[in-house]
């Protein structure tokens, strides 16, 4: 039902505000889920939001909703791709610390937005690609956000 209504919602955004669109993701099997909820991500620009093409050598701001139950200002953040089934960490974004991208120290139960501008390198592959995102508190790994979603790079 969320699933469906956030599509519908993103059909919605599509109509007015032409590229900027909310996108699905999926949990990450490996985190707790209760650690922290991701409401929501978007992508800019984005023209399907089913499956957001984003051009090579440019930029595209990812934007994300939210709630960890947690407390820390040792927040770590990372972007990575996923190739059958392994991690590929992205430079841009590894091991990086995520108080400069979002408001520090969290509060368990307060949703907060965090915000960045990627570069898609030329070099990436074109097609399908599937990345993960993770947020965390340094001091214990366990307390973690964690979302997956498919783009597609052309
Ligand atoms: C780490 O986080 C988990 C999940 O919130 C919690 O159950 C555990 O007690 C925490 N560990 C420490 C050492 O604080």
């Amino acid at each position: 039902m969320a699933l469906y209504s956030s599509l519908l919602f993103a059909a919605f955004l599509g109509c007015g505000l032409a590229e900027f669109n909310v996108v699905t993701t999926r949990l990450c099997r490996e985190v707790d889920a209760s650690a922290c909820t991701v409401n929501e991500v978007r992508i800019d620009p984005c023209v399907n939001s089913r499956l957001c093409h984003l051009k090579k050598g440019k930029n595209a701001k990812v934007s994300f909703d939210f709630t960890p139950q947690f407390s820390t200002t040792k927040l770590k953040t990372g972007l990575f791709g996923l190739k059958n089934g392994a991690e590929i960490p992205f430079d841009a974004l590894y091991n990086a610390d995520a108080c400069t991208l979002t408001s520090c120290p969290t509060e368990a139960g307060k949703t907060q937005t965090l915000d960045f501008s990627l570069h898609i390198g030329k070099k990436l592959p074109t097609g399908n690609f599937e990345f993960k995102w993770k947020l965390w508190n340094e001091d214990n790994e366990s307390q973690m956000c964690c979302y997956r979603t498919n783009v597609r790079l052309v």
